[in-house]
C-alpha cells in the first residue's frame, strides 16, 4: 500500500485522480490540497465523491510526506515549487507544463516567461507510457503530458516511426470540451456564451505543438505539426482529426498494420475503424471517465490522403488516467488497476 497526496485536487484534474486513486487497491489517498477550500470536505467540491471519503482539503503548507505527490497546479505554478515538493516525496508526477519540454529556449518561447529550475528539465520522463514505459518504470519525476498532445501523439506515434506519411505540414484540427479549461470561470467560460458554441480559439500557435513536436522527432526526422483548436459544447472529451500525407504507395492494410504492430497488446488504446454502426469512428462521448485513447483512420489512395482520427476523454487519457497508469508503473502495480471502468452507453 502507498501513500499518495494531491496538490491542486480542489481542480477538475486533480478531482479526477482523487476518483480513481479512491477506487485503487494498493493507494492511501493521504492529503489533498486546495488553495480556497482548506478545511473544506472534499466531497463538497467533488460530490461524486459523496461518501467515498471524508478528507477534508490541506493548506500547501502543511504538506506531509508521502510515497507519491500528484501535482495539478495551473500551468507555471510548480516550478517554482518543485524543490519544496521533493522534499515531501521521492516520486513526483506533475500534471502542468512546466516540466514537458526538455528545452529552456522552447519553453520560453512558447510559455512567455522564463524557466525556473532549468537544471531540472531533463530529470522529468515525458509520461507517456506506450512511447516511454520503460523509462517510466525507473523514473522518480515525471510530467503529464497535455491532452490535446496525448491524443495527437499516440495518433501519429507509429506512422511517423514508420515513415509512413510526410513529416511536414501535418494539421491537427482539435474540437475540445469546457473541462480542459479549468474550474476557473471567465466571461468566455460564463454560460450564456461558452453554451452551443463552436469556436476557434487558437487556430494557430496552440501550445500542445510544442511537446508534439519534441515527442514525434523520432527516426532523425522533424515534423512538422500544426494545431487548431475549436471550443465545442462538450464538457469532457477530445476529438483530433488529423490531416496527412502518406509517403509512398501505400493501401490500408499498411496503416492497420503499423498501428497493429506498435499498440495491439496497449491495454488502453483501440484501434477503431468499423464498416457498421453509429460509432464507426473514434467518438469522445463513450470515453467519458474512461483511460481509452481510441484511434482510426481512412485513406484516399487516390489522392494519398490520410485521416487520422484520435479521441480521448481529457480528464482520462488526457491527464488523471494517464496519471494513474504512469503510477502503476513506477511502482511495480498491474498497469490497468483503477482503470477498469468501460464507459457509458448511452450517455
Ligand atoms: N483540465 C484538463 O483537461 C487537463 C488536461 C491535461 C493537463 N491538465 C493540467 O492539469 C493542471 C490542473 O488543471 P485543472 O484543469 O485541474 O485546473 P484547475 O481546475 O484550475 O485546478 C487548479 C488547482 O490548483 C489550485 N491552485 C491554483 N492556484 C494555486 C496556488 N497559487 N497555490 C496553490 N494551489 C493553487 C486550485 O485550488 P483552488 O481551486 O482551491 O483555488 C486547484 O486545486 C494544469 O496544469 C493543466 O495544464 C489539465
Amino acid at each position: 500500500m502507498i501513500t499518495v497526496s494531491v496538490v491542486g485536487g480542489s481542480g477538475y484534474a486533480g478531482g479526477e485522480v482523487l476518483r480513481l486513486l479512491l477506487s485503487h487497491p494498493d493507494v492511501r489517498l493521504q492529503q489533498v490540497t486546495s488553495q480556497s477550500h482548506v478545511n473544506e470536505l472534499v466531497a463538497i467540491t467533488h460530490p461524486n465523491l459523496r461518501g467515498r471519503t471524508d478528507l477534508v482539503y490541506s493548506d500547501l503548507v502543511d504538506l506531509e510526506s508521502c510515497d507519491l505527490l500528484i501535482v495539478s497546479l495551473p500551468n507555471g505554478l510548480s516550478m517554482a515549487k518543485m524543490p519544496g515538493f521533493r522534499k515531501m516525496a521521492r516520486r513526483i508526477i506533475d500534471l502542468g507544463a512546466d516540466f514537458r519540454l526538455k528545452k529552456p529556449a522552447v519553453w520560453e518561447e512558447w510559455y512567455q516567461t522564463p524557466h525556473r529550475q532549468p537544471d531540472l528539465l531533463s530529470d522529468f520522463i515525458y509520461g507517456l507510457p506506450e512511447i516511454h514505459r520503460n523509462v517510466i518504470k525507473k523514473a522518480d519525476l515525471v510530467a503529464g503530458p497535455g491532452c490535446e498532445a496525448a491524443v495527437s501523439i499516440l495518433s501519429l506515434y507509429p506512422l511517423i516511426k514508420n515513415r509512413l506519411i510526410k513529416p511536414e505540414n501535418i494539421i491537427i484540427d482539435a474540437k475540445m470540451g469546457s473541462s480542459q479549461g479549468g474550474n476557473h470561470f471567465s466571461f468566455a467560460s460564463h454560460h450564456p456564451e461558452r453554451a452551443n458554441v463552436v469556436r476557434s480559439y487558437e487556430p494557430t500557435r496552440h501550445r500542445h505543438e510544442a511537446e508534439i513536436n519534441q515527442e514525434l522527432s523520432i527516426n532523425g526526422e522533424s515534423p512538422r505539426v500544426f494545431v487548431s483548436a475549436t471550443a465545442i459544447d462538450m464538457v469532457r472529451g477530445l476529438l483530433v482529426t488529423i490531416h496527412t500525407t502518406v509517403s509512398g504507395n501505400l493501401r490500408e492494410t499498411d496503416i492497420w498494420q503499423a498501428f497493429r504492430q506498435e499498440y495491439g497488446s496497449e491495454p488502453f488504446i483501440r484501434i477503431v475503424k468499423q464498416k457498421q454502426g453509429n460509432y464507426r469512428f473514434p467518438e469522445p462521448k463513450i470515453l467519458s471517465g474512461t483511460n481509452y485513447c481510441d484511434i482510426g483512420f481512412e485513406l484516399d489512395q487516390s489522392t494519398g490522403r490520410l485521416v487520422v482520427i484520435g479521441a480521448i476523454d481529457n480528464l482520462g487519457k488526457g491527464t488523471a488516467g494517464n496519471c494513474v497508469q504512469c503510477m502503476n508503473i513506477m511502482f511495480g502495480f498491474p498497469e490497468t488497476w483503477g482503470l477498469e471502468f468501460a464507459g457509458l452507453h448511452p450517455i
